[in-house]
């Protein structure tokens, strides 16, 4: 039997908007580009995940979405991508969620997401999941679904023995209770700072030790410090790791981080070390940035496989 990965998470419609630069508050820009495409963390992470796994995993979907013309879109690029979607329900009640997102000339974005449908997301599907969760190396989770919800998920999954992942995004502080029942906790930068306590702001790989000492102290058994293009370090409370990102021309950084999680996890539930998930989830990270749009960003496994036969 294929071994499996589950996500429970958000999916939305991006509405995305590029811009020479990010409007300061109160201003208005004329950008130069609009477009839509498939997104929501949790959606981008099954995607990367089907899309990278190729076959050798699993891959399923929990979320919610409306009756609407982007629900039944969204639904049906992830089962294109590979990832089974039985798992999706639409809801009467509410819109399928969105997002507004502004692209800048350097590839920074910066997103307001209306999240509809997926704020349904409840306890009661996380214990109906409770079946699926049983089958998973790995359960995949975001917090743009409802804290009880991610909470009761990551209670669920590990009594049914999966590895949990937690993408702390969009940033909150979280609690130690929650943090304890996280396998892999994997902030990026901001999310890091204001897991910590401080305000928003860049991490140098010089600092980023110390930094993933301080989030592991907090109750995760892991830490992935996704640092961007500078890479990401490892610290399980014995095992210190860095991988240093590679550089490419930087398109659009929507899902680069959703792509990172899927790959660093892919990687692990196929039974690879920690150093080489890492520098399959950069490269595959790498290459999404290079592309505009969340999940038309997520590369292939193929072309990861291809981009990291050229990179020492
Ligand atoms: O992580 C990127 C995602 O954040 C976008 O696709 C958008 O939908 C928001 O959820």
């Amino acid at each position: 039997m294929r071994r499996a990965l589950a996500v429970a998470g958000s999916l939305n419609m991006d509405f995305v908007v590029s811009t020479a630069r990010l409007p300061a508050p109160g201003e208005t820009v004329t950008g130069h580009n609009f477009h839509t495409a498939p997104g929501g963390k949790g959606a981008n992470q099954a995607c990367a995940a089907a899309r990278l796994s190729a076959g050798r995993l699993a891959v399923r979907m929990i979320g919610r979405c409306g009756y609407d013309a982007f629900g039944d879109q969204l639904k049906a690029g992830l089962a294109a991508a590979g990832a089974d979607v039985s798992g999706v329900h639409a809801v009467r009640a509410a819109a399928t969620g969105v997002a507004m997102i502004e692209v800048d000339a350097e590839g920074r974005n910066s997103i307001v997401i209306a999240p509809g449908a997926n704020a349904m997301l409840s306890e009661a599907d996380m214990e109906q999941s409770r079946p699926v969760f049983r089958g998973c190396s790995f359960v995949l989770f975001q917090l743009e679904s409802p804290m009880e919800t991610v909470a009761a998920g990551l209670e669920i999954a590990r009594d049914e023995g999966a590895e949990t992942m937690l993408d702390p995004a969009p940033a909150r502080v979280l609690g130690g209770e929650l943090l304890r029942m996280v396998d892999v906790l994997t902030p990026n930068e901001s999310e890091a700072r204001i897991l910590l306590g401080s305000e928003p702001g860049e991490i140098e790989p010089k600092e980023a030790p110390e930094v993933a000492r301080a989030l592991h102290a907090l109750g995760p058994r892991a830490v992935v410090l996704k640092l961007g293009h500078q890479g990401a370090f490892f610290f399980d409370g014995t095992v210190e790791l860095f991988q240093p990102g590679y550089l490419v021309d930087s398109v659009d950084s929507t899902a680069a981080g959703d792509t990172f999680n899927a790959g660093f996890a892919v990687a692990r539930a196929e039974g690879k070390g920690v150093a080489e998930a890492l520098r399959f989830a950069c490269g595959a990270a790498a290459i999404s940035v290079t592309r505009s749009g969340a999940q038309p960003s997520i590369p292939s496994r193929a072309e990861v496989e291809n981009f990291l036969s050229t990179r020492a």
